[in-house]
């Protein structure tokens, strides 16, 4: 007889259903990363101008995803996007940002609700199950088939980017991270005894949609286009074809039977956050994709990325026999990359870009170095995993599409080396600064390859693309409390990496300088020169998360009284103005998970507060503000997700409400009398 699998007893404030479906439990497992590196402790030493999307800008419209923004604001005005300090107007003005950041923060709550600030309307914008493709039947809960789903709205909404297509139409990228099938189908008792329905519904709710959108009258509220040609409208799922591209492209490790020049994989799964280039693409990330597969061999390497040795979770292994790795076990290796996707050519393939390494990518952001070569910033998703950055090989050239596609294709990949500058001995690991006051240091990007030349003893090029992390742990990368979303202020030039917790640490350092952190952290790194493409930074802890009543917490040294509680940082985002806009992902203290903003210089650095809560048993995800400030979209991820929650007892009727069944959205933020966002 066929049982649901366990539900495991999990720490934080994640649901065992969360765990379950969306990392395949990865905090039950043993940790990954068993190299021999130490804590770092001990180591003490868009594209503007193409298609229409420039004209728009100059209309007013354009909306930036926070990580190219400085490439895209750069890019228009025909620039290297600077690093720059700020006007002497704002910097007087003391906090950061035209409009500062002025609402009433929104409490700490556990309603079924999207809370907003007094003053603020929302609305979902795009449901799971919403049409997406001509032609597409009305979501029915009870009457599911993977034939429509493939033309619906996926599940699991997470990376939200927007790419404007004149000045009250949008084009809307979101990803779909993961299916829940226990919330999506009724009496589901796990992947053996699935139906192939079910198993093929999950597949086509995976990947990722791109929506037309249009502004509502001249408010900040943007809507579906429902009607019409809509002919950028996509799905791509778990069964499209793409291509591998960079150097990695047809080695031997992507081979496989139904592929033999190892050149076309099938599908991406798991993207989780992601980013845009300034020539208009988006980047989106595939996270944890080991779970999708079964009967792994138990090789070095597998191991390394949490491969499964029995069955998957849901049993696609059974209806697509690429998932049963011990008949083709280079299947995965297909798998866990930065995936390029044109959001303008519905019949573009999307590209797996080998250049940018294998590992639990959670995002990819973009900016431009001094001398206009593209830097990609990128977290590794799980605990005492690493951060790294890519710099291509050749420079941006704006309105040189042709060129520009080459960027993400060669160039260098680099890991990176955090160092504190306090005695190990003064990091208790309660979070209490050291003598110096700061959590802070320096600490140095260390090249594991450049094009098809490693810089790893005994790894070739190949292999250290493929296996990236076993790569990074020969080079002595410093282990972090869960790398997620690592993204550069479009006004500053500092990058900010989200820590989201880590309960397995037991040894503290000063750049992960909790044990037990069951709260997060943000780290601030400052490249060299505040050149991206330096090889050297300075780093600095601003945000130390949780209650503010514990001692244990940081907000850049703030008056802790006037600050909202934060818990478990995951996306980042920025404002036009550089505040630092932060999302969570599975608040441990009790309450729902939500959005915050903070400035990050001037008076008001450290002056977090809470903007919106997302419904019960939900995680805020692709935080977006746009570039006018009048619009703040998120995606409101697993609604209802919590212990217990079945079809048959939903724990969240949003956004529908009455008796309905919760349904992934995103939505839209706006201020009810058009005014901009926090003025
Ligand atoms: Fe999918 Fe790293 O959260
Ligand atoms: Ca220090
Ligand atoms: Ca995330």
């Amino acid at each position: 007889m066929t049982k649901l699998l366990p539900l495991l007893s999990h720490k934080g404030g994640r649901s065992a259903l969360t765990c379950r479906f969306r990392c395949g439990d990865a905090c039950s497992h043993e940790v990954a990363n068993t190299s021999g590196n130490p804590y770092f402790g001990d180591i003490a030493a868009r594209a503007l101008s193409r298609r229409g999307v420039l004209r728009a800008g100059a209309l007013g419209a354009v909306v930036v995803s926070a990580g190219v923004a400085g490439g895209l604001a750069g890019a228009a005005a025909g620039a290297v996007p600077a690093a720059a300090e700020p006007d002497p107007e704002t910097a007087a003005a003391g906090g950061w940002g035209r409009g500062g950041l002025r609402f009433t923060p929104v409490a700490p709550n556990t309603a079924d609700a999207l809370t907003v600030p007094p003053g603020y309307s929302t609305a979902p914008v795009v449901r799971w199950g919403d049409p997406v493709l001509p032609g597409a039947p009305a979501f029915d809960f009870a009457n599911q088939t993977a034939e429509a789903q493939a033309m619906q709205f996926g599940y699991n909404c997470d990376f939200v980017t927007i790419f404007p297509v004149g000045r009250d139409r949008a084009l809307l990228w979101v990803n779909h991270e993961y299916t829940d099938e226990a919330m999506m189908f009724r009496g589901y008792a796990g992947g053996a005894s699935a139906t192939d329905e079910q198993i093929r519904i999950g597949m086509a709710a995976h990947g990722g949609s791109v929506v037309e959108i249009r502004r509502v009258r001249d408010t900040g509220q943007w809507q579906l286009v429902t009607r019409g040609r809509r002919r950028y409208n996509r799905r791509i799922t778990a069964t499209t074809p793409m291509r591998f591209s960079g150097p990695a492209a047809g080695s031997d490790l992507l081979k496989t039977a139904a592929d033999p020049q190892g050149t076309t994989p099938i599908g991406m799964l798991n993207n989780c956050a992601g980013g845009t280039t300034p020539w208009g693409t988006v980047l989106t990330a595939e996270e944890n994709f080991n779970q999708y597969f079964a009967k792994g061999p138990a090789t070095p390497e597998n191991t390394r990325y949490g491969i499964p040795t029995g069955p998957s979770s849901r049993g696609w292994e059974r209806l697509e026999e690429r998932f049963d790795l011990s008949r083709h076990p280079n299947e995965v290796n297909r798998f866990g990359w930065i995936v390029e996707i044109d959001p303008f050519d519905p019949d573009s393939t999307p590209v797996k870009r080998t250049a940018l390494g294998r590992f639990a990518h959670e995002g990819a952001t973009t900016t431009l170095a001094r001398d206009g070569r593209l830097v990609a910033y990128m977290g590794d998703d799980s605990r005492f995993e690493y951060v790294y950055k890519f710099v291509s090989k050749e420079r941006y050239i704006p309105g040189f599409d042709r060129h520009n596609r080459t960027l993400l294709d060669e160039g260098t990949l680099y890991v990176a080396r955090f160092a504190g500058d306090s005695p190990a001995a003064e990091i208790d690991g309660t979070g209490k600064p050291p003598a110096d006051g700061a959590f802070d240091g320096t600490g140095e990007w260390i090249p594991l390859v450049t094009g098809k030349e490693s810089h790893v003893p005994g790894m070739t090029a190949e292999q250290v693309l493929v296996f990236t992390r076993t790569a990074a742990d020969k080079v002595g990368a410093t282990k972090m409390d869960r790398p997620e979303d690592v993204e550069r202020n479009p006004v500053t030039g500092a990058v900010y990496i989200a820590l989201t917790n880590n309960t397995r640490r037991v040894t503290a350092d000063e750049a992960n300088p909790r044990v037990n952190n069951k709260h997060g952290h943000v780290l601030e790194l400052v490249e060299k020169g505040n050149d991206a493409a330096a090889t050297t930074f300075a780093w600095s802890i601003p945000l130390v998360c949780g209650d503010p009543g514990d001692p244990g917490t940081y907000f850049a040294g703030f008056d802790k009284t006037k600050v909202s509680p934060i818990s478990c940082p995951d996306n980042l985002a920025f404002d036009r103005d550089g505040n630092l806009w932060i999302s969570t992902d599975g608040n441990a203290l009790g309450a729902n998970d939500g959005l915050f903003a903070m400035p990050v210089r001037g008076r008001e650095r450290g002056h977090l507060r809470q903007f919106l809560t997302v419904p019960r048993g939900a995680e805020t995800c692709g935080p977006l503000i746009t570039q006018d400030r009048r619009s703040v979209f998120v995606a409101v991820q697993h609604p209802g997700e919590v212990d217990g929650a079945t079809p048959d007892n939903p724990a969240s009727h949003w956004p529908d409400g009455g008796d309905s069944q919760p349904r992934p959205s995103v939505a839209v933020v706006w201020h009810t009398e058009g005014r901009e966002i926090g003025a």
